[in-house]
């Protein structure tokens, strides 16, 4: 009824809207009065996490595009080398584990089938299991050593939304305590990347006050048939996602490159009039930035329609954007909170626009229980 989706139309629309207060409630309860960070259920001890020499990251759809990002929080505070790897690939390609190795499962339900399976893999290998999981009491955070649950509250929807913020948050958060047991030299920074998550909420409500302008944008592309999406650092996972959302939604053909490869092929598609979505990385990241934006001339020269998802007030891209899009001005680290909820409204919208059933898209389950 329209009374459990707090008077919007979809269970994903409401979730969406939601995510302020799901980031919020993921970041409650994590700082001690001194500044320290604190997980209650980090069962593993400061000596198991010190030993620690390489993260290997599972995951299935949305969650391993929050994997992507972790990866680059993950080296770039703790200086550990990380893998992010489909669960199903590592599953069967005989992966090298041992007792050093922390093995990082990221589900929303807990019960997707391939993660389980790897992570009862990496267990009889004598790798620590940590699992990033919605769903308290669900199987994988039962069969793993600890867990950082996330509290985006029951997701309806089948395509992840507020599950995926979420999880990026706890990512972040076990990025940094990781840092914190390890010494490093971003454990002294802490406490001042806390304080940049806890404005996250009131960042993702500012891009959510915007979203009739996303819901004009998808009204104009009603017949549209492929979109691509690009994205650099971080906001490379944001363009994967951007693409899954489309495919599951609006059941049209996307796909998300890694700016930096479009001269590798993805260059090749555009034609006139193709829509290509663009990620901008925040302008305090001069290089990638202007390596973007070299990209998006590249496309545009060639017939392309340029939506861009631009920092507020980098105007270095206003020239070669047919539409754009402002978001926050965030760490370039922290900004795929932001810069993927314009396309999870985008997504929505155009689905409704095309008659289609947001909540259960034909062809997908809400939690995938078989291999
Ligand atoms: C299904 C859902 C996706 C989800 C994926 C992984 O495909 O439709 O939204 O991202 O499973 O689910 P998990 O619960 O393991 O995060």
């Amino acid at each position: 009824s329209a009374a459990e989706k707090d008077g919007h139309d979809w269970f994903m629309r409401k979730e969406i809207h939601e995510q302020p207060r799901a980031v919020a409630d993921s970041l409650l309860g994590r700082r001690t009065p001194e500044g320290r960070l604190h997980l209650d259920e980090m069962r593993l001890s400061d000596q198991e996490l010190r030993d620690v020499d390489k993260v290997i990251i599972i995951a299935c759809g949305t969650s391993f595009y929050a994997g992507m990002v972790a990866k680059y929080a993950i080296e770039h505070w703790t200086r550990v080398p990380v893998e992010v790897e489909l669960a199903s690939e590592f599953r069967y390609r005989d992966p090298i584990l041992d007792y050093s190795t922390l093995v990082v499962a990221i589900s929303q339900s807990g019960e997707t089938a391939d993660t389980l399976q790897a992570i009862r893999h990496a267990r009889t290998q004598r790798s620590k299991v940590l699992a990033i999981c919605n769903t308290n009491g669900s199987t994988i955070p039962r069969e793993s050593d600890a867990v950082i649950y996330t509290h985006a509250g029951p997701e309806i929807g089948v395509a992840s939304t507020k599950g995926f913020l979420t999880q990026l948050v706890a990512c972040y958060l076990l990025a940094l305590y990781l840092a914190q047991v390890k010494g490093t030299r971003y454990g002294d920074e802490i406490d001042e990347v806390m304080r940049q998550l806890e404005a996250m909420p009131d960042h993702i409500a500012t891009v959510l006050a915007s979203a009739d302008a996303i819901y004009a944008m998808a009204a104009e592309h009603v017949d549209t048939r492929s979109v691509l999406f690009l994205g650099r650092h971080a906001g490379y996972p944001v363009a994967l996602e951007g693409a899954l959302k489309l495919k599951e939604l609006a059941y049209i053909h996307a796909e998300g490159f890694a700016a930096g490869e479009l001269k590798h092929g993805p260059i090749a598609l555009v034609e006139s009039g193709l829509p290509v979505l663009c990620v901008v990385p925040p302008a305090g990241r001069d290089q990638l930035r202007d390596k973007m934006v070299s990209g998006i001339q590249e496309v545009r020269a060639r017939g392309a329609r340029t939506i861009c998802l631009v920092e507020d007030g980098d105007d270095a891209i206003t020239p070669y954007a047919d539409t754009v899009i402002r978001l926050p001005k965030v760490p370039v680290l922290l900004q795929p909170l932001v810069a993927v909820v314009p396309l999870q409204l985008f997504a929505c919208e155009l689905a409704t626009r095309m008659g289609h059933d947001v909540d259960q898209p034909r062809n997908l389950a809400k939690s995938v229980t078989v291999e």
